[in-house]
């Protein structure tokens, strides 16, 4: 194995060293991880400075993505979001940016627009949806954006909760038409570069991605990845360590980046081939589900998203019939229920599932008489200015013609139901009541 942040941390682990540094454990065990937990001591490098065996890290995690550099992140792809769009702000010279972006984005994104006072020009997608993770739009809907309206970047969600991917080959051939950068929330896709073919935003022409290798890679919670790609504008490499600087801890999790250090060898030997075994017992899995008259949505190859309104039964219900079989669930709503495997889970959990599956009543009535589509925003005042505003809290049935305060999203996936500086209308008291919201900030 080549590891060298492990290699350090557990050299110095079996060491004896008398820890006059941080943290307060001293290595002793307490929860379980402190001998390998540890802070920049000498040897250790700094995250946001790497030279040292953070930077080797990285290297190898950028070989494996092809990315021109890649980032280690500690914080999550929430903190990969607010730099992408702190690097292209501090490539705008001081000029306010404003991005276009479908509306499914997550609330990391709606933070840094608050924080690095960003415009954001919405991309509705043709059709009408329903939910609020989905509406992912296609490259016609960014290039008319582009032709519209002066932006300085794209930014898109895409695999979305649900599993739906969107077509980051075409819309990075419109942004290079319009000379704007992509940047790709991939923070479910880490494990996409791995497939036969790769699906990553790296090869399909994005300019920046984020991965939460947590979410699919074997990975602790926290660890995530910033990718630049070799076609991006080189000044972007300069600036990503130092606005990650901006928004993350001085104290990243070294157990975190050991996470991150072990992937980085992992992906670069058995997962691709453990990646392909995988896809084949998830597709078969899936086809099971389906034969017992259950439907399957979405394009990912490693989700199991299940239409549980369409059998009557709504996803939150789905995900609690799951539960006592002993199943649980990464998601559910009142319309889906979302399963996330990986390699790493057994036979034994495929088998649960499958039978689960075959028992579970489908009562096949109609739930909903309509789902709230989910309506175009309209914008009474920026996001920056309304988040700052003062603001009190209201029910939402009291809302209506009010400009609402702060960002109101579900608690998972955080997408934004509401958005600051954004009129409230009937439409949407619908949709919030729909995600089980009863109060929200208005001005
Ligand atoms: C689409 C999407 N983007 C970004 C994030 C944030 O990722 P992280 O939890 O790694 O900060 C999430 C988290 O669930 C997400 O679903």
């Amino acid at each position: 194995m080549n590891a060298p942040v492990n290699k350090f941390v557990n050299d110095y682990a079996k060491s004896g060293t008398a820890r006059f540094h941080m943290p307060g454990h001293k290595g002793r065990k307490f929860h379980g991880l402190e001998a390998l937990d540890i802070t920049e001591i000498r040897g250790a490098d700094y995250l946001f400075e790497a030279e040292g065996i953070i930077a080797q890290s990285e290297a190898k995690m950028s070989a494996a993505y092809g990315s021109r550099r890649t980032f280690y992140s500690a914080e999550g792809s929430s903190l990969c979001i607010k730099a992408m769009l702190g690097i292209v702000s501090r490539s705008a010279k001081g000029k306010r940016i404003t991005v276009a972006a479908p509306r499914n984005v997550h609330k990391a994104f709606i933070n840094a627009c608050i924080l690095l006072d960003i415009d954001v020009e919405w991309i509705y997608p043709k059709g009408e949806f329903t939910s609020i993770c989905a509406g992912s739009v296609t490259p016609e809907d960014v290039e008319k954006v582009l032709a519209e309206t002066e932006v300085d970047c794209v930014y898109v969600t895409s695999p979305d909760y649900l599993g739906n991917l969107s077509d980051i080959c075409g819309m990075s051939k419109v942004c290079r038409k319009y000379g704007v950068p992509l940047l790709c929330d991939n923070a479910h896709g880490a494990y996409l570069k791995f497939l036969s073919e790769s699906l990553h935003p790296m090869d399909l022409g994005a300019d920046m991605c984020c991965d939460s290798a947590h979410k699919t890679l074997p990975c602790y919670t926290g660890g995530a990845m910033l990718h630049i790609s070799s076609h991006a504008p080189e000044e972007y490499d300069g600036y990503a360590k130092e606005i990650m600087s901006m928004f993350g801890s001085t104290s990243p999790s070294y157990l975190i980046m050991e996470s991150l250090d072990l992937c980085a060898d992992y992906v670069s030997g058995d997962f691709p081939r453990n990646l392909e075994r995988t896809i084949k017992r998830v597709t078969a899995c899936k086809e099971r589900i389906c034969s017992f008259g259950w439907q399957a949505v979405g394009d990912e190859p490693m989700k199991i998203t299940i239409a549980a309104y369409k059998s009557g039964i709504t996803g939150d219900e789905l995900a609690d019939r799951l539960r006592e079989y002993g199943i649980e669930p990464e998601y559910s709503d009142t319309q889906y229920v979302v399963l996330m495997p990986s390699p790493f889970n057994s036979e034994e959990d495929y088998k649960k599932l499958e039978k689960a599956f075959s028992e579970i009543r489908q009562p096949r009535i109609r739930l909903f008489g309509d789902f709230p589509a989910i309506p175009k925003g309209i914008k009474r005042m920026g996001i920056r200015q309304a988040a700052f505003s003062a603001q009190h809290a209201v029910n939402v049935e009291d809302a209506c013609g009010l400009v609402c305060g702060m960002t109101v999203t579900s608690c998972q996936p955080s997408v934004p139901v509401a958005v600051s500086g954004e009129e409230i209308t009937t439409q949407v008291i619908k949709i919030l009541k729909n995600y089980g919201i009863d109060r929200i900030n208005v001005l």
